[in-house]
């Protein structure tokens, strides 16, 4: 079988966020579980990748793409690693910038990218079976291989899979933009158009064979209005063909067994040497290094269905208690203001690193003692997983995946695997988190706990199945 997988950002290569961490961890579990399949991935070559893997890169050839009344440079790259071949788009002009989106022109952007993905497949010479692509950046690939390749017998075979990442970032535009920016005739306006912009998800969703997201309970959520940002009619409507896989993380790379950037590498069974991390973390953040208070952290995009409206509200009242609170994240900035300024008023209490930053992370999740979530929705979440090979303790809000992966802790038969809230409220967070101090303080129940939550699997080898028996299913 042969799957091609297109997105805007993966790892080790490119990242923002989650996404990034699926596309550089579920084409190497496919590769691996599945040796005859041909797994490839095509990214766009962004500044920063090009300056990090310039060794590595191979120059492959340039064409021409054309699109609307533009005809542009494309250079194609690779990498093989992994078992998995990595291509890389190349323009400057495009892609040579300080970020990777939240650009002006970021619809013109993603329209090459996705235009060149299609082009490119004669002279990379892999018509896939499997067109798998990811979130809006990448959705026009989709649209382009059904409305402007079809008459084409090569093409018009491929079987397309739209994932979800995030239902929120939908890749709207002004209605405009529908022949100048996209290249699309006027007669497919209806594929895209919604609610007066075109709308690169819905055009997706309405294209693709099947559509996934990436945890069960968010492809149910995301047909109410609560969850849908205003897409739950199409969704709905398409409700057939939509399903959930939930997420894995890359066990390999996070795993504080032998994680060299991490003070003290453990396991479950050494997990009493966890404390170094914890006492590392707390110097490097300025807090009293204390063994008896804990530490609860956060790592996240700033964003506001991270859940920031209860930990604004709460924050505050919790800090007139013995606790630390360790954040690490960029994003909106008034939310790195109110960070900041707690930092400020209780600097023996907060650290907060309002940056992106992936080593530093490790060191958090490894030497907190809980770690906080609480979305107002999350599509799968994949640090509740993280944080539990750290044997971190995850206190998180029954919402998408984090639903599907932490289910809460029983006091009276020490089942469950975190600590759990249902309403988006701030004292039922503060609930939660005081519910997992109060194990916290028996010591042995606590260590024992963190033990067990580090065995389970999280693993992609059950998921990576499913997407397996989704491709097959779409083939035959
Ligand atoms: C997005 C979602 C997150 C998910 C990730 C990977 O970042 O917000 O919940 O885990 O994509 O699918």
């Amino acid at each position: 079988m042969k799957v091609l997988f297109v997105s805007g950002e993966g790892l080790p290569f490119s990242s923002t966020g989650g996404l990034a961490d699926v596309i550089g961890s579920l084409p190497k579990a496919l590769a691996a579980n599945y040796e005859e399949d041909d797994i490839r991935v095509i990214l766009p070559l962004y500044a920063s990748t090009k300056e990090k893997f310039a060794a590595e890169l191979n120059y492959e050839f340039s064409k021409t793409v054309n699109l609307a009344w533009r005809h542009q440079y494309c250079g194609v790259f690779s990498i093989k690693r992994d078992g998995v071949t990595y291509y890389f788009i190349d323009n400057e002009f495009y892609f040579k910038r300080s970020t990777l989106y939240g650009q002006y022109d970021d619809g013109e952007r993603f329209a090459f990218f996705s235009r060149a993905v299609i082009d490119i497949l004669p002279d990379i010479d892999f018509f896939p079976d499997i067109l798998h692509c990811n979130d809006w950046q990448s959705a026009l690939a989709i649209l382009y291989l059904r409305l402007s390749y079809s008459y084409d017998e090569r093409y018009r075979q491929i079987k397309t899979l739209y994932t979800i990442h995030n239902i929120e970032y939908q890749g709207k535009f002004g209605l405009e933009s529908l022949g100048d920016l996209f290249g699309l005739d006027e007669r497919d306006r209806s594929v895209v158009e919604y609610n007066h912009c075109v709308n690169l998800t819905k055009g997706a969703i309405v294209c693709a064979d099947r559509v996934t997201t990436v945890s069960e309970r968010y492809a149910s959520e995301i047909q109410t209005e609560f969850y849908a940002s205003g897409l739950h009619y199409v969704l709905r409507l398409f409700r057939d063909k939509i399903c959930g896989i939930t997420n894995g993380i890359d066990e390999v790379y996070y795993n504080p067994k032998n994680d060299p950037i991490i003070a003290r590498q453990y396991d479950a069974e050494t997990i009493e040497l966890k404390k170094e991390c914890k006492r590392e973390l707390q110097e490097l953040c300025g807090l009293p290094v204390r063994d008896d208070v804990p530490l609860i952290a956060m790592i996240s995009r700033l964003t506001a269905h991270k859940g920031f409206d209860l930990v604004k509200y709460i924050l505050p009242e919790m800090l007139t208690e013995d606790r630390q609170f360790v954040l690490l994240g960029t994003g909106e900035p008034e939310l790195e203001n109110f960070f900041r300024n707690m930092q400020s008023m209780h600097p023996k209490k907060v650290r907060a690193f309002i940056q992106y930053d992936k080593d530093l992370s490790k060191k958090i999740y490894a030497g907190a003692d809980m770690f906080l979530m609480p979305s107002k929705s999350e599509p799968c979440g994949l640090a509740q997983m993280i944080c539990s090979e750290y044997g971190t303790v995850p206190i998180v809000r029954e919402t998408g995946g984090l639903a599907d992966t932490i289910q809460p802790y029983n006091r009276y038969t020490g089942e469950g695997n975190g600590f759990t809230f249902r309403n988006y409220n701030a004292h039922e967070m503060k609930d939660a988190v005081e519910r997992a101090e109060e194990l916290y303080r028996d010591k042995d129940k606590w260590q024992q706990f963190c033990a067990d939550i580090m065995k389970i699997d999280f693993s992609w080898n059950v998921s990576a199945e499913k997407y397996r028996q989704i491709y097959q299913s779409l083939l035959d």
